[in-house]
């Protein structure tokens, strides 16, 4: 379980108790620095912090005049860690405080009920689960790959969140696109990959067989979800932006779920998947699916897991039959219950204009084609085809993998239309999350499609 740190000046001793006490008692696990701070390390306190589902500020005079108080909520800042600030004196403010935290100063010590308020912000904070974002199209080569590495790198790096990627692929394209084929392997080798959310592995216990050796046998056995640093690789580092960027990197022996016959196996594969992905939602902000172009048993798992599906797609036919099978399988696969909403992208349409297809699609002409309301499910934004999300070369070991995101390269003509064209789609993204993830103007629920 993972823990609220208090950030506090050593004068506030006594308030720090009185926190520690009500949370305790609320059930709420946490940390808070010594006294003197010399007997933790710099790497400790970020281990601390990156663990941390919230960071509590204790707001007063001395805190704002303490350097390891600025210094926790700068460390909070950059690894995208939800701050609440808790107003303990009347102290005016100043500094780092008043420029980061005054706009969300709303708990005050001094108020009646302030303590209860804020174990309930913390308990909110805590239980907050992310949405998880699929992005999927039954059609291949429509840049699934291209919209999960680029439109949410580029949604991270605008918002300064937490954000993580996993490799559903038995391809690993994802996984790809930041590390070369070497480094992909040598991960996958150690179970330091997507299988370990679906069986256990070394990952979760030494001793234990890889999953990923055996083609013809699932391990059923339950396990633990292991430390969050032990299973994804950072993608940010210095110089990059605040926040996290992870990748739960892919291997091919996932494969090996769709030559399964063991029904009740993969249900317990299933269900030990998704209670992975519920864990991981209270740390981050956004979880986000590369998915394979085929309706398979990880197909079924991603669906069940998302709340939404972006589908990309071409202008052409080919993509909207892909589009309609995924409709389909949605419609027809997923109890109810489960159902993610559907929202479809245009990826790859021409720089300066329209094509005659998609203003057809934005018209209604091929609703009935579709089978749903596809004109209703469109993003407004689409993805221009440009040479700087055509692939062509493997990443270099020596460059950061976040470079690898084109709202991070740093020369190139037609970039900056190109970001443009990220950010909006971003942007858009960040407008169907609001009110976790209701039914905007862009997304239709896929279980109750408006047919022709
Ligand atoms: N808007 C774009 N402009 C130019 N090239 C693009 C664009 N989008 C994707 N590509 C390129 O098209 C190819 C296919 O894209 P991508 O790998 O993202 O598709 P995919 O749907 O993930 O494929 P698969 O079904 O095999 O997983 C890649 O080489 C990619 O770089
Ligand atoms: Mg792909």
């Amino acid at each position: 379980m993972s823990h609220a740190y208090i950030a506090h000046a050593p004068e506030d001793l006594d308030t720090l108790l009185e926190v520690h006490e009500a949370l305790r008692k609320a059930g709420i696990n946490d940390w808070y620095p010594p006294a003197d701070r010399n007997t933790v390390t710099k790497a400790e306190l970020q281990q601390r912090t990156d663990e941390a589902f919230a960071m509590i500020v204790l707001v007063s005079g001395p805190a704002m005049r303490a350097r390891d108080v600025r210094e926790d909520i700068e460390r909070a800042s950059s690894s995208g860690i939800t701050l609440i600030p808790y107003r303990i004196d009347r102290a005016r403010l100043s500094g780092l405080i008043r420029t980061r935290l005054a706009g969300d100063l709303k708990l005050d010590a001094s108020e009646p009920g302030a303590l209860e308020a804020l174990v309930g912000e913390t308990r909110r904070a805590y239980h907050r689960r992310c949405p998880v974002l699929a992005v999927m199209n039954l059609k291949g080569g429509v840049g699934k790959t291209t919209v999960a590495s680029q439109v949410f790198g580029t949604w991270q790096g605008e918002t300064g969140k937490r954000v993580l990627l996993i490799d559903l692929d038995p391809q690993y394209n994802l996984t790809q696109v930041f590390f070369d084929m070497d480094m992909a392997d040598a991960c996958a080798a150690r179970d330091r990959s997507v299988i370990s959310l679906f069986e256990k592995s070394r990952l979760h216990a030494s001793g234990v067989p890889s999953p990923a050796a055996d083609w013809t046998s699932l391990s059923v056995e339950p396990f633990s979800p292991t430390a969050r640093r032990d299973l994804v690789h950072e993608l940010l580092g210095p110089g990059g932006p605040d926040g996290r960027l992870d990748l739960v990197s892919g291997q091919f022996e996932i494969s090996k779920y769709a030559f399964a016959t063991d029904a009740d196996a993969l249900s317990a594969i299933k269900s030990n998947f998704l209670a992975m992905i519920e864990h991981l939602r209270s740390q981050y902000d956004l979880i986000v699916f590369d998915t394979n172009p085929n309706a398979t048993f990880l197909t079924k798992c991603c669906l069940e897991a998302a709340d939404r599906v972006v589908a990309p797609m071409h202008p052409d036919v080919y993509s909207l039959r892909g589009v309609r099978l995924l409709n389909q399988v949605i419609d027809e696969h997923i109890p109810q219950d489960r159902r993610p909403a559907l929202s479809v992208l245009f990826n790859s349409v021409g720089r300066q204009e329209q094509s005659t297809f998609e203003a057809d699609a934005r018209n209604g002409v091929y609703n009935a084609a579709a089978g749903f309301r596809l004109s209703g499910a469109l993003m407004s934004a689409a993805l221009p085809r440009s040479g700087h999300l055509a692939v062509r070369t493997a990443p270099e070991p020596e460059t950061p993998p976040w470079r690898r995101l084109v709202i991070h390269h740093s020369r190139g003509g037609g970039l900056k239309q190109m970001r443009e064209a990220l950010r909006a789609v971003a942007a858009e993204v960040s407008k169907l999350h609001a009110g976790h993830l209701a039914d905007g103007e862009a997304g239709v629920r896929a279980g109750a499609p408006e047919r022709q």
